[in-house]
């Protein structure tokens, strides 16, 4: 970066917070535009020896040390954070997480050990509709406590904003619960949480047989009920043969989109049902899963610049050898995001994790999956103007890691790195 960016004077005289002498600045500015596509991904618009001032919840100075100097000699700073031998980065976008639910499911650990696929615990009773029982069963104020506990975490780890979803509740009561869950969430917990409603994960047990029934309860009942109450920005489909087909996942979206919903799709995790296509179709805003995505579809995606959020912890956590092809997608020109997919059969909490799958199992660079799980992932939430970069003007989500630069991020894993996280210019998590 040649000159400093530094807002009005005004601000300066306001300043609260200076994080100086950063080691490795990972800016993610906006010389590309957004999203950051293939080789783009490679270049962080890192800043060595970098300073970055923030007045309430914006960020006013991005530059080097000898620029802040220039800008802000004498100055005092009531905060001074220092950033020696440490790596700061925008704070963590998580594009695709399912935290709404009660009960776990750990004994599905030996199930799959004993060479059960996801169909076919899904098929006996447990997988999403063992949790859809505990879900229904279960009080907001339990749902809005267990949402703190995993927010706690994804917050010490570094994310500062998520979408979640419901869909373990399958009744209009039990999703409208669940979306309710987030409202109070999103208030209460310094992350900010973008709201999606799934009613079409499962098909629930007292609709086996009849999913063209649930699909209409959906679209009649549900939908409606959501927009007048405001509830959600994203209406999501499991679609997967078994689950949701095609015809019903369009007829859902297409209905959302009806009620002025953005829209998402769990697409070919399992099967290709031809997933990438309908996503481009139906100008899907991001995807999830794509394991099986055929080349036609990806192409599809690639020229209508739908995001393929991908998520390393599920096919972690089933035990397969295939993860979604990254690189050819990365070649494709597709905007890549990544995400944890936190749910009871995937649950993590930690996108360091995710960022290290991503390099270790889809040969992602680390560069492309910090990228990945930024400001492309704050892209796949249309949230890219507020967050996802650490540029004037933005919202103050950072991250401050006890690592010298960002190739540490995913090669030492399993721990955590994080020293503080600042959300909305507020330090909400202290390690040191
Ligand atoms: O994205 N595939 C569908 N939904 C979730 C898993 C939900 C569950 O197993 O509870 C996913 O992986
Ligand atoms: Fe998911």
């Amino acid at each position: 970066m040649s000159t400093p960016t530094v807002a009005t004077k005004e601000f300066q005289e306001l300043s609260t917070l200076a994080i100086l002498n950063i080691r490795e600045l990972v800016t993610m500015d906006s010389k590309y535009g957004v999203p950051r596509v293939g080789s783009q991904m490679n270049d962080l618009g890192i800043v060595h020896k970098a300073a970055v001032v923030i007045h309430k919840d914006t960020i006013i100075f991005v530059g080097t040390m000898k620029e802040f100097d220039r800008e802000f000699s004498h100055r005092d700073f009531p905060i001074i954070i220092n950033g020696e031998h440490r790596l700061v980065t925008p704070g963590f976008v998580d594009p695709h997480t399912h935290i709404i639910f009660d009960g776990t499911r750990e004994n599905e650990l030996q199930m799959k050990l004993s060479g059960m696929s996801y169909l076919d615990i899904l098929n006996s009773g447990e997988g999403i509709l063992k949790t859809v029982k505990a879900t229904r069963e279960a009080s907001i104020s339990k749902l809005v406590e267990n949402g703190h506990d995993i927010l706690d975490r994804m917050l010490e780890y570094g994310t500062t904003t998520i979408e979640t979803k419901s869909g373990y509740g399958l009744t209009v009561e039990d999703e409208i619960k669940s979306l309710k869950t987030m409202k109070i969430l999103d208030k209460e917990h310094p992350i900010e949480i973008i709201p999606t409603f799934l009613g079409a994960h499962a098909i629930p047990p007292e609709y086996a047989g009849r999913s063209d029934d649930y699909v209409d309860l959906i679209i009649s009942n549900m939908l409606p009920l959501i927009k007048e109450q405001n509830l959600a920005q994203f209406c999501d489909v499991f679609c997967e043969k078994g689950i949701f087909s095609v015809p019903q996942t369009r007829k859902i979206l297409q209905a959302a989109q009806d009620f002025g919903l953005d829209i998402q799709i769990h697409i070919d995790e399992i099967v290709d049902t031809n997933g990438a296509q309908l996503a481009a179709d139906l100008n899907a805003v991001q995807t999830g899963h794509l394991l099986k995505s055929n080349d036609t579809g990806l192409r599809a995606m690639a020229e209508k610049q739908v995001v393929a959020t991908l998520l390393p912890g599920t096919p972690f956590c089933m035990m397969l050898r295939e993860y979604a092809p990254a690189r050819k997608m990365i070649e494709i020109g597709i905007p890549i995001a990544l995400a944890t997919d936190l749910n009871p059969n995937c649950w993590t909490e930690s996108m360091q994790m995710i960022l290290a799958l991503a390099c270790y199992k889809m040969k992602m660079n680390p560069a492309e999956a910090l990228t990945a799980s930024t400001i492309n992932a704050a892209f796949a939430l249309r949230r890219h103007d507020d967050v996802g970069s650490i540029e004037v003007g933005k919202q103050a989500d950072l991250v401050l890691f006890d690592v010298p630069n960002h190739n540490y991020l995913p090669y030492q894993f399993g721990v955590n790195h994080v020293l503080k996280v600042i959300k909305k210019g507020d330090i909400v998590v202290d390690f040191e």
